[in-house]
């Protein structure tokens, strides 16, 4: 048996900007999926038939990826996450696959992580119609604090690079770990809508505001800048700073209309306790997540308001192999 979690992430800065090159800061959350798998007589998912048609991730690191042809597997996924809510929960499936596959086949290999971010970037951009940034899996499969720029992001250590054919052309990306300040006294409490929203449909969303209107490339700009000044706020350790960052970002996501009324209501309640608040992944429905000292008092306040809360510190570990 082969055990693997991959945790979900959050963006801070730069989401839906990043699928065009300027940069995004995303931190692994400590909410993710595990993923189990066995020898079997026949292939099953959760005790049911495996209908590769209803798991898209799963079957393209199975079959294009590892080109797996050994014995049928029972695979059992339990996931933390709320899912379509923004929290990279299938690029933390990807990861976790991924990884339980490798141990399976060669239990003595290392865990490949740059391997794997790039297993899941590809799987993302089937299911996105080819716009896809790596944000989601490079941050699931490293943890930590990760930065995605079409350009190498200064007062970074590089870690890789990463390649995507989209509808408007190649695009390249470098991912590299941002430097955090340890104790940092703060958390993400994020806020789930229940609403589920599909990242494909909000990124092509998007797509066509962009072709309808090409003022709003100032907007993905405007995010660049902000995400930049995030950046700095976040390795100085000055997190009104990173606050500040945040709700700028909002403010600039909702006229790429990727907010929504539920989103508006949790954030509003969680802003009295918050350092900083804002939608985070794709929007729609999703999540919003709030910075704060003040973890329980916003869970609260969201609960309240009628979201779910999920409280994380600022950065959890990578994707890992589970004994
Ligand atoms: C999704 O978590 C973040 C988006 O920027 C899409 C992407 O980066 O592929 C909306």
């Amino acid at each position: 048996m082969a055990r693997a979690f991959a945790p979900g992430k959050c963006i801070l800065f730069g989401e839906h900007a990043v699928v065009y090159g300027h940069p995004a800061v995303a931190v692994a959350i400590d909410a993710g999926v595990e993923v189990s798998i066995r020898e079997s007589s026949k292939w099953t998912i959760e005790g049911m038939d495996f209908d590769p048609s209803r798991h898209p991730h799963i079957t393209h690191i199975l079959r294009d990826v590892f080109k797996y042809n050994g014995v049928p597997l029972e695979i059992d996924v339990k996931s933390g996450l709320f899912s379509a809510a923004g929290l990279g929960s299938s690029a933390a499936i990807s990861n976790a696959m991924g990884a339980a596959l490798q141990f399976h086949i060669d239990p003595d290999s290392d865990l490949d992580r740059i391997g794997l971010a790039r297993m899941g970037h590809s799987a993302e951009a089937i299911a996105q119609k080819g716009r896809a940034s790596p944000t989601d899996t490079a941050t699931s499969a490293l943890g930590g604090c990760v930065v995605v720029s079409g350009e190498l992001v200064s007062e970074t250590t590089h870690i890789f690079d990463a390649s995507l054919e989209t509808p408007e052309g190649e695009r390249t990306w470098s991912i590299s770990r941002a430097i955090v300040p340890e104790g940092l006294d703060a958390w993400i409490v994020l806020g789930f809508t229940g609403i589920g929203s599909p990242t494909g449909r909000m990124v092509a969303g998007v797509a066509s505001l962009l072709e309808e209107d090409p003022s709003k490339e100032t907007e993905m700009e405007a995010i660049g800048k902000i995400t930049h000044a995030g950046l700095a706020a976040l390795s100085a350790g000055n997190l009104e700073g990173v606050g500040i960052a945040m709700n700028a970002c909002h403010e600039r996501l909702k006229s790429l209309n990727v907010s929504s009324p539920e989103l508006e209501n949790l954030i509003e309640a969680a802003r009295p306790h918050s350092l900083g608040v804002k939608l985070t992944g794709a929007g729609g429905g999703g999540c919003m997540v709030s910075l704060t000292r003040d973890p329980r008092r916003v869970a609260e306040a969201i609960e309240i308001a009628g979201g779910r809360p999920l409280i994380s510190k600022l950065g959890a570990d990578g994707v890992k192999i589970l004994t």
